[in-house]
């Protein structure tokens, strides 16, 4: 890693560095206020020569854009900026089509590098798309909202949507740098703010007990954009990123850690049409209570340990439970049925052997992976779950 050279920046912002310390795919995470003005410099020092074609979403265009393309073009390295629809949408065959050959259009060669600028749809898309781009080209991720910072612009996870389920084509191509701007939160609505704490909240849930207490008791202070708080929250979740990363990259296992409640939610968001009725992070608390609440069924864990989640996740702003999912167009109160969101589970793609893996817990920070769960309690639980929206 070139340590000296991040290690000023690091000193010049108070910005902070965590290392993905993957052989031959080595790269840094930097977290910090003002890092976009840094992008040009930062780069230059990681990337060394080549040009750039920028892809980002309607709003942060709007927000952002120009001030991206003026650090990179300061030193010649932009070649042009794709700005796609904003919305889960968006990462689909379709626009991976426009977007790559956008990408080609632009003369971006081998040697040159994509920068995602934007949210988890912009990050996963771009990345694909970088990871596919004449064999592979490198990328450099500059998250726009808190989900992205702390989970999906780490790691290598690329991929689009299909209608079978959520990120079941793509690839893993590591990043070859991260910038984690924390004054880009600052434009993020307050919703979108919410849904991405579910994933900090995560981090606590899946391993780290200290880390969920000091979020019981600083929520407010994070999702009020308190520097030194967010910052916190930030760097934490990146770490514990970077160490599973580091540990299983291809999650052959405990990479599947960091699906702690997506099997379930992403069962809820097929069912929701992937709209704006559940956005990712809130069908991730969903998930992760639910997560909880099974792991009490089966006795795995202390009963009341749910119920402590919830309070969390509810008085961070989150949806904890299936009835507090507006209902659709047209939709009466009976919208979800059981069978359909096991089915949907189903499809996730960590089926393997026909068995569903489960992320469980024996307590607040113990998170574990199992295949050996009884789908009449699964069935049992959502039942009770999907009659709760009938009372
Ligand atoms: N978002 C889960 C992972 O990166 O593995």
């Amino acid at each position: 890693m070139p340590s000296i050279v991040y290690s000023n920046l690091a000193q010049a912002g108070a910005h902070r560095s965590v290392a993905i310390d993957l052989p031959g795919r080595e790269y840094e995470i930097l977290i910090g206020g003002g890092l976009l003005n840094e992008a040009g410099r930062a780069i230059a020092q990681r990337l060394g020569k080549g040009k750039c074609g920028v892809v980002t979403d309607e709003n942060v265009a709007g927000f952002h854009l120009e001030n991206l393309e003026a650090a990179l073009k300061a030193d010649g390295r932009h070649k042009g900026s794709i700005v796609l629809p904003a919305g889960e949408s968006t990462k689909c065959f379709a626009q991976l089509d426009r977007l790559s050959q956008g990408l080609l259009e632009m003369g971006l060669e081998r040697g040159d590098f994509v920068v995602a600028f934007g949210g988890g749809v912009i990050g996963d898309l771009a990345g694909f798309a970088a990871s596919i781009l004449r064999r592979g080209v490198r990328y450099v991720q500059i998250p726009t909202s808190l989900l992205a910072q702390v989970d999906s612009s780490v790691g290598g996870k690329t991929g689009i949507n299909t209608p079978q389920g959520k990120n079941l084509i793509g690839t893993f191509h590591q990043p070859n740098l991260v910038l984690a701007d924390i004054d880009l939160l600052k434009t993020l609505p307050e919703r979108e703010m919410r849904a991405g704490y579910a994933e900090v909240a995560k981090y606590g849930l899946l391993g780290d007990a200290d880390f969920f207490a000091w979020l019981e008791a600083n929520s407010a202070s994070v999702l009020a954009h308190d520097t030194a708080a967010l910052m916190k929250a930030v760097e934490t979740s990146v770490k514990a990123k970077a160490d599973v990363v580091i540990a299983d990259e291809r999650e052959a296992g405990v990479r599947g850690l960091l699906n702690l409640g997506h099997t379930f939610g992403h069962a809820l968001e097929a069912a929701t049409g992937y709209s704006q009725r559940l956005l990712h992070g809130e069908g991730v608390a969903i998930g992760m209570v639910l997560a909880f609440r099974l792991s009490e069924r089966l006795q795995l864990c202390p009963a009341g340990t749910a119920d402590r989640v919830a309070a969390h996740l509810k008085a961070a702003g989150l949806p904890t439970r299936i009835a507090d999912i507006p209902a659709g167009e047209g939709a009466g109160s009976s919208h979800f049925e059981p069978d359909e969101l096991i089915r949907l589970m189903g499809q996730d793609k960590k089926v393997k052997d026909g068995r569903m893996t489960f992320v469980l817990a024996r307590a607040i920070g113990e998170a574990f992976l199992t295949q050996d769960v009884d789908l009449a309690e699964v069935r049992g639980l959502l039942s009770e779950e999907c009659g709760a929206l009938a009372g």
